[in-house]
């Protein structure tokens, strides 16, 4: 809301100042660098490109919200943490902790100018991001510290975010709920938190083809289409490919299993628990898991709209959302 601009510092309001600020999604963005931004993340982040020191064997999860990041997150500690924790254990963090606990996002670990105690351990640390690529930290985008990016097929990934925002908006009985039609025509003009979702894909994308060792590139669609190879690519990656000996005991499978949506949804974690910065519940981060669920939604001139302004942006890169 407006009262939360004033609680920041001077040298952060007078940035924000001088920023396209838009009334939205019941809250004010604000555009930095061709990405709409909420305060708080983006005082977050700015501090976070201050104080944060990659180290070479980091990995940074880096989504569009509503991408798929618990699901990623989960994946990645799986798959990077495998030595510490076997993945068969009855007591796997993932199992008790929810993913944004164990890959904790820039934005709330550097919120109220807070400057963590980051663990000194030599294996990968994990931390993760919506951030631009221009907001992270020089010694991310200069180390041989590696970014694992996620993005989503905009349809869904609209439907996702309006079903998440009303549940966040619901839970502040004061506003009312967003309709479908405001928040597709906000979406459309890439006007939500972190968008357009085309700029942010499009320049990991970029980045991915230059910088193939340090900036893996994944779609949602993909990930639920082949699950397997998709993880190998990430173990591969993060410098710990899958040894034939794990492939033959099932170590892939089991990942999979335990990072599924049925599996994590169940789990009591998510369907009970909170986090306490954002305030929100974990069981609002799984919604149905599937491919394909805007035909449910939108009608055949939103689709039309959408996929004319994602075309126009795209036209020429390669890309495809
Ligand atoms: P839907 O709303 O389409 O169901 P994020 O984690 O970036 O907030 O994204 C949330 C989306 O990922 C939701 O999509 C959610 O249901 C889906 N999701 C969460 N866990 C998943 C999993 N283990 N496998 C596949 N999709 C998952």
């Amino acid at each position: 809301s407006q009262g939360e601009v004033v609680q920041f510092g001077n040298e952060f309001q007078r940035i924000l100042q001088c920023l396209p600020k838009e009334s939205a999604w019941r809250t004010f963005l604000y555009k930095y660098q061709g990405i709409w931004y909420y305060p708080k993340s983006l005082e977050a982040l700015l501090f976070t490109q201050e104080h944060f020191q990659a180290k070479a064997t980091d990995v940074v999860v880096v989504t569009t919200p509503k991408a798929g990041t618990t699901w990623l997150k989960a994946l990645v500690f799986a798959i990077t943490k495998r030595n510490r924790y076997v993945v068969s254990d009855p007591n796997h963090p993932i199992l008790t902790t929810n993913s944004h606990e164990l890959v904790p996002f820039f934005e709330f670990m550097y919120r109220h100018n807070n400057i963590p105690d980051l663990p000194n351990q030599p294996c990968s640390r994990l931390f993760s991001t919506h951030s631009g690529f221009n907001l992270l930290p020089d010694s991310v985008k200069n180390t041989s510290c590696r970014i694992i990016y996620l993005c989503r097929n905009p349809k869904d990934n609209f439907v996702s975010l309006w079903h998440f925002m009303n549940k966040a908006v619901a839970e502040c009985d004061t506003e009312p709920l967003i309709p479908l039609e405001e928040a597709f025509e906000l979406y459309c003009k890439g006007i939500h938190g972190f968008g357009p979702i085309w700029n942010h894909a499009l320049e990991y994308w970029k980045l991915s083809l230059q910088r193939p060792d340090q900036v893996l590139f994944l779609k949602y669609e993909d990930m639920m289409g082949d699950t397997t190879s998709q993880i190998k690519r990430i173990a591969e990656f993060s410098g710990c490919p899958f040894s034939l000996k794990e492939e033959s005991e099932g170590v892939i499978d089991q990942v999979i299993k335990m990072c599924s949506f049925e599996n994590l949804s169940n789990l009591e974690v998510n369907k009970n628990g909170k986090r306490v910065v954002p305030f929100i519940e974990n069981k609002n981060y799984f919604r149905k898991g599937e491919v394909g669920d805007w035909i449910n939604y939108l009608s055949p001139s939103m689709v039309e709209q959408l996929d004319q302004v994602v075309e126009k942006k795209l036209h020429g890169s390669g890309l495809t959302l």
